[in-house]
């Protein structure tokens, strides 16, 4: 691969390392998620090896989607728009290499211990101690890279897409550390420090948080950069940005007993988790609507940018999947909800509408300016992919929805005599249907993820050819 590094203005190396990955590891996750998808349909495929099970690789997914796929996204887009809106190169190109590898090994390191059946059982946070401390070191590096070069920048200005990465990066540190905390009695086991109720808590405000900052506050710096400059128009309003940015991260972190409704937790912390998500949803609209409203004067290009289609669903995957959080957490609809597939079309509703598609929008946009390229390989490619992201999508969720409801009303009905109505596995055999049809909905989406994958290959040989071409020419000029 023929790519500038040391001579040019702004370290795009690394961003590019992490661009590329990005994409690996969303096939690989997405491969995954569609294969444990497969085992709830047919169980035959857990076969009777037990690191294939579903109870191994269904944190496999979750890890390598979330923090690989997400991550990687994350790394790029964050080093890239930080760099471009502070006019400087990043603190230290030594660092950002460790950054790379470091999250790669982190990356291996899950990818071999979760299938062992390693796991501290937290969830999002199952990696091992060892694993932990390396995540850390990453991490704290992360911090020092970005915000040493905030620190060196030569505008003035920070914008606003910088101080969502900012609390993204600050705020994972503290739930990381914070959430991780255990005594190891080997070096692959540890227990928590935390314990009973506390430990759940513990976990939950760590849990709920990485939705709010891992899975959200990083995507919405990507979207106060890549909305804009895709659209060619600026920020809708810049006052309310900030108004978004201050509400958004003083409220999220007091709702994650959302996640703790009718259990051991007190019931006061419990309703007090209800009201803060109920209230979570102005930001969150706010923020939407910001990023909708920019298209303003500019909504005739998405007949014909798919680019732009991508981020524009993103956000109103977006808005469909924080009007639902709130919804879902009042106690009352949560007793209908929690432990059925509702929770899971939920979920992927934020994790394939939003952060998925934004990620792959701002990357369709990156990858071609990354290589000094106006587009990509192929724009006819980027439109069939959107199509298939969002068909997959939809049939997810919509499949989920449907599963997650019939679930819960057959769960709670019961005989005049007080008897249930119905077996556990009567539910499970109605759910089949839809079970199936997330196979479906899952494969469309990855299929969309491996025309991407071609796509970008395309591309990046695209730049190998232009600069073998220049190289050819004798410069006498
Ligand atoms: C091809 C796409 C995907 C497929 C087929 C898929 C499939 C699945 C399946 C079958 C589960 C287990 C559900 C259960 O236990 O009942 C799951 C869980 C999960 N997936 Fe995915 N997934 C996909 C993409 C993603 C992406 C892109 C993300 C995040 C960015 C994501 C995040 C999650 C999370 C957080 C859970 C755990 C949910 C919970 O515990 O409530 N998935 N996925
Ligand atoms: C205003 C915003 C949101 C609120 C108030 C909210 C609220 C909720 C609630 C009440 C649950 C169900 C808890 C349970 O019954 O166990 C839940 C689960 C979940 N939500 Fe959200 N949600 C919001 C936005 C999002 C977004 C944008 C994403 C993804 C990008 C997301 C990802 C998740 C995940 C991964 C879970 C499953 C956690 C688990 O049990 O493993 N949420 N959310």
């Amino acid at each position: 691969m023929n790519t500038a590094s040391a001579n040019e203005t702004y370290n795009y190396k690394v961003v590019r390392q992490f661009a590329i990955m990005t994409v690996v590891w969303g096939v690989v996750g997405m491969a995954v998620g569609v294969l444990i998808a497969a085992q709830l349909v047919w169980p035959e495929l857990n076969t009777h090896y037990p690191w294939f099970h579903f109870g191994r690789l269904r944190p496999l997914h979750t890890n390598a989607v979330i923090f690989a796929f997400g991550g990687c996204a994350l790394f790029a887009t964050s080093y890239y728009v930080v760099q471009r809106t502070s006019q400087a190169r990043l603190f230290s190109d030594g660092l950002a290499a460790f950054t790379f590898w470091g999250w790669q090994a982190v990356i291996v390191a899950a990818a071999i211990t979760l299938p062992l059946g390693y796991t501290t059982s937290k969830e999002y946070a199952e990696l091992e101690w060892p694993i932990d401390i390396l995540i850390t070191l990453v991490w704290v590096s992360y911090a020092l890279v970005f915000f040493g070069t905030i620190a060196k920048r030569k505008m003035k200005h920070i914008y606003v897409a910088n101080w969502f990465f900012g609390a993204f990066i600050l705020t994972v540190a503290v739930l990381h550390i914070g959430n991780s905390m255990a005594i190891p009695v080997s070096a692959m086991k540890s227990y928590s420090v935390y314990a009973g109720a506390i430990d759940a808590m513990v976990q939950w405000w760590y849990g709920h948080n990485a939705v709010g900052f891992f899975l959200t506050a990083g995507f919405l710096g990507m979207m106060y950069y890549f909305v804009p400059k895709q659209a060619e128009r600026p920020v809708y309003s810049y006052r309310l940005s900030i108004v978004h940015f201050w509400a958004l991260i003083s409220i999220y972190v007091w709702a994650g007993a959302h996640h703790l409704h009718y259990s051991a937790l007190p019931d006061w912390a419990q309703s007090a988790g209800m009201v803060m998500s109920l209230i979570l949803l102005a930001p969150s609209w706010g923020g939407m609507i910001n990023g909708m409203m920019t298209l303003s004067g500019a909504w005739h290009k998405l007949r014909t940018d798919p680019v732009l289609r991508f981020l524009v669903v993103s956000l109103s995957f977006y808005g469909m999947s924080t009007f639902e959080g709130p919804m879902m957490s009042i106690k009352t609809v949560n007793a209908l909800s929690h432990n059925t597939d509702w929770t899971i079309g939920h979920v992927h509703s934020g994790a394939l509408g939003w952060v998925a598609m934004i990620s792959i929008g701002a990357l369709y946009h990156l990858i071609p300016r990354l290589y000094g390229l106006k587009s990509m390989y192929s724009t006819n490619l980027v439109n069939v992919h959107f199509w298939l992201a969002t068909i997959g999508t939809v049939l997810y969720i919509a499949a989920m929805w449907v599963n997650g409801i019939m679930q819960g009303l057959m769960w709670r009905a019961v005989n005049a005599d007080g008897t249930l109505q119905y077996t556990f596995v009567q539910a499970l055999k109605a759910s089949y249907p839809g079970y199936t049809v997330r196979v479906l909905g899952g494969a469309v989406f990855l299929t969309g993820m491996l025309i991407m994958a071609y796509n970008v290959y395309r591309t990046v040989r695209q730049r190998d050819a232009v600069a073998d071409d220049a190289a050819a020419v004798p410069q006498t000029a």
